[in-house]
């Protein structure tokens, strides 16, 4: 097992290791020794198969267990959710010492961390991710929310976990395009921070290994993302600069998802962008071409795109509707060499000289 200490306005640990669910209600009543209820939210696709062993371990701390299952997928994340779980706690009479858990990917654990957030003005949630993305992403940081029919993640809060409890075997169930997306994630640590991780991501596609089935594996990529989030939310949890490196692949990669009407998985979109903006890089002479094809090759062998179809001006007038833009300038995050990035304002003009290299 890996345990990774996040200290930002909480401090708190990270638990990612195999079997870990059984320990689940031990880890819970450690960081709330005075939780007298739980709500554990989760949804269809997981519950099925997780939920019961969350749920006998937090019995078996004596936590008065609540549910709150909602039908898998994007479209529940909403305030229609979030208003059952308002009511399914205060139904019980929860206090501000008990306690919510988020058993499931990104959508589960982003609402229930902004449900925790905002019943009683805030009390405490314990993560529990079960996709690859929530794992290296989404349920460490903070960043906890709904979409909008106007927009995804439009509201939200941020709000720090207690803990985080990550156990590896559930990425076992996950289905392999959902197990790809994640990866695309994983790769944007590497390109943007960890020439290490790049290294293991190489040589695993070199000796062909399975990573989904290699427990000693998993554990260890997933370990090595947790504390490369770790540790740039140490120094930015607000997001108002390096965070924002974070979004390697994301300016041009929303633009393609929301253009394709969300119908183009996130992490697919990503890997695009991360594409995209390799290519810019070169053509800006910020990249050595060199650099970008081992970019661009390790993508590919992970089974994810590198290219779309999208023109230089979709890619600048998405961007610019884009809420993470600033006033009037974009935030573009460039990899220069592999391992290290960084963020560089352009102005709507400059974006598309910039992206126009490869896009035009
Ligand atoms: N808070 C953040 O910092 C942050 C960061 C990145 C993404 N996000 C959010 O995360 C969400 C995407 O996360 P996601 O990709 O995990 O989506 P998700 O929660 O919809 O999970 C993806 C799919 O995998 C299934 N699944 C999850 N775990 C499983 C398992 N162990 N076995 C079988 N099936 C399983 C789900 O039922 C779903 O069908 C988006 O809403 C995004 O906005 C948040
Ligand atoms: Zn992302």
């Amino acid at each position: 097992m890996i345990i990774t200490s996040v200290r930002a306005s909480k401090e708190y640990a990270v638990h990612t290791g195999s079997g870990l669910l059984a320990s689940s209600g031990k880890i819970m009543r450690e960081v709330c020794p005075k939780a007298l209820k739980l709500l554990i939210v989760s949804e269809t696709n997981v519950a099925k198969r997780y939920l019961a062993a969350v749920k006998d371990s937090a019995q078996a701390e004596g936590f008065e267990v609540y549910e709150y299952i909602f039908r898998a997928g994007e479209s529940s994340k909403n305030i229609d959710s979030i208003a059952g779980m308002w009511g399914v706690m205060a139904k019980a009479g929860f206090t501000r010492t008990d306690l919510v858990a988020g058993l499931g990917g990104g959508v589960t654990t982003d609402m229930a961390g902004f449900a925790a957030a905002s019943f009683l003005r805030g009390i405490d949630v314990v993560q529990i991710p079960t996709s690859l993305l929530a794992m290296v992403d989404a349920a460490v940081g903070g960043k906890t929310g709904i979409d909008l029919p106007e927009g995804k993640n439009q509201v939200g809060a941020f709000w720090q976990p207690s803990a985080v409890i990550e156990d590896t075997d559930c990425l076992l169930t996950l289905p392999d395009e959902v197990f790809a997306e994640g990866m695309g994630e994983v790769l944007k640590y590497a390109f943007i921070m960890d020439l290490s991780l790049y290294d293991i991501l190489k040589e695993n596609e070199r000796t062909g290994i399975n990573i989904k089935n290699d427990a000693w594996l998993m554990e260890k990529i997933v370990g090595m993302c947790v504390a490369d989030k770790a540790d740039v939310i140490m120094s930015d949890e607000f997001d108002n600069g390096r965070r924002q490196t974070l979004n390697f692949g994301h300016t041009v990669g929303h633009v393609i998802e929301r253009n394709s009407d969300f119908t183009k998985p996130h992490g697919i979109c990503v890997a695009k962008g991360m594409g995209i903006i390799s290519d810019a890089a070169v053509a800006a002479g910020t990249l050595p071409s060199d650099e970008a094809s081992k970019i661009k090759d390790l993508i590919s062998s992970y089974g994810l795109p590198v290219e779309d179809e999208i023109t230089a001006e979709e890619a600048v007038s998405g961007a610019m509707n884009d809420k993470k833009k600033r006033g009037n300038t974009l935030s573009v995050i460039v990899v220069n060499k592999i391992g290290s990035s960084e963020i560089v304002k352009m102005s709507p003009e400059e974006f598309l000289t910039f992206i126009s290299g490869a896009l035009g």
